[in-house]
């Protein structure tokens, strides 16, 4: 039987607004908040309210191409200085989701071809609405895709959120259940609370129960036994950056689920669209990883749990090795061992 879909969206774009549903309070409180300085959308992305590497690159390229619009400068060359300036400024609110960069370049291409601040200032806010649409054919296609692979598992886990609101809708990770949702394929999906921020806990929990999926929290330190006692039968992620060997960075955790999947012998899925793909990355340690304040382990909630002047480490990311990977599913179809070699084939030089 079919459904229809109830996923919730992250991002809205109005006339001289960006609209993102504020991350940081979910689940207790659902509240959009509006963008409208490049300041805003700066804090925004650095403090999480917007987060997941596709959501961030929109963020991004809506608050670049919104100031834009703003800059009151006469000559073209002023222009491109400015949209410079805040380019760079943007680009190093995060620095592992490579798809941040990957959105400001398409913006900028943009300005190889006007020759009016007029025309720029249109043309750059027509390319963000544009990676708007394209984000959402593309996690759809991601979504189809996945379904494909995971047609014969029922119990899958996951980590983080690369769902629907870390992209512009259905998600990586997360697309799959949601289109099963729409075509009658019930999940079973185990959600890893993912600490420090919970991302798990507060959103994938939150956003597989909006959208009708059977969802079960645990936490992450639960992943192994979960894993044996209940039979899960395939493990599916996000990614912020993957490199040309297939190495790939996700929210600190991942590769212990992958390490997990080995020992289990458990099919370990990533799921990415090809803007996550850094070519120019040639194995995982090329990719940086963003550390992040000592508070975000520290306190839970605004709650002190550790004590105080305690030495505290807090990546981010990790990056889970291209050998305990089964296979990354794109919107260009499902990428397999070796990855150096399918990775070339089907995303090739990035635009
Ligand atoms: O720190 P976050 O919440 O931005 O980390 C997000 C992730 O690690 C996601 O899995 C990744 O960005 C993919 S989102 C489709």
């Amino acid at each position: 039987m079919t459904q229809t879909l109830t996923v919730p969206t992250s991002l809205e774009w109005h006339e001289d607004y960006l609209l993102i549903l504020n991350q940081q309070k979910l689940p207790n409180i659902v509240e959009y908040i509006k963008l409208t300085s490049i300041e805003e959308y700066y804090d925004a992305i650095i403090t999480l309210k917007v987060r997941g590497a596709p959501a961030i690159g929109l963020t991004a390229a809506y608050g670049l191409a919104q100031s834009a619009c703003q800059y009151e400068v006469k000559t073209l060359e002023e222009f491109i200085d400015l949209f410079q300036r805040e380019k760079k400024y943007l680009a190093a609110s995060r620095p592992t989701a490579v798809n941040l960069v990957w959105a400001l370049n398409r913006l900028e291409k943009v300005l190889e071809k006007v020759s009016s601040v007029n025309e720029a200032k249109t043309n750059l806010l027509h390319a963000a609405i544009q990676l708007h649409a394209e984000d959402e054919a593309v996690c759809r296609l991601i979504g189809e895709n996945g379904l494909s692979v995971l047609k014969d598992k029922q119990i899958v886990m996951t980590i983080c959120n690369a769902g629907s609101i870390a992209t512009s809708k259905y998600g990586t990770a997360l697309a799959p259940f949601h289109l099963g949702r729409e075509k009658g394929k019930a999940f079973q999906v185990y959600a890893c609370e993912t600490r420090p921020v919970l991302q798990g806990a507060r959103l994938t929990a939150w956003e597989l129960q909006q959208s009708g999926v059977d969802v079960t929290l645990i936490t992450d330190s639960m992943a192994a036994h979960t894993m044996k006692e209940k039979g899960v039968e395939a493990v599916i992620v996000g990614a912020d950056r993957i490199s040309a060997n297939g190495d790939t960075a996700n929210k600190i955790g991942t590769s212990m689920l992958s390490i997990l999947c080995k020992h289990f012998n458990i099919p370990f899925y990533v799921a990415a669209p090809s803007s996550t793909f850094d070519l120019s990355s040639l194995d995982g340690n090329d990719i940086p990883i963003e550390e992040r304040n000592r508070e975000e382990i520290t306190t839970i909630d605004g709650t002190v749990i550790a004590p105080e002047n305690v030495h505290v480490y807090n990546p981010a990311f990790d990056v889970t090795p291209h050998e305990l990977i089964t296979g990354i599913i794109t919107e260009k179809g499902i990428l397999y061992p070796r990855f150096e070699e399918s990775i070339q084939q089907n995303i090739g030089i990035k635009q």
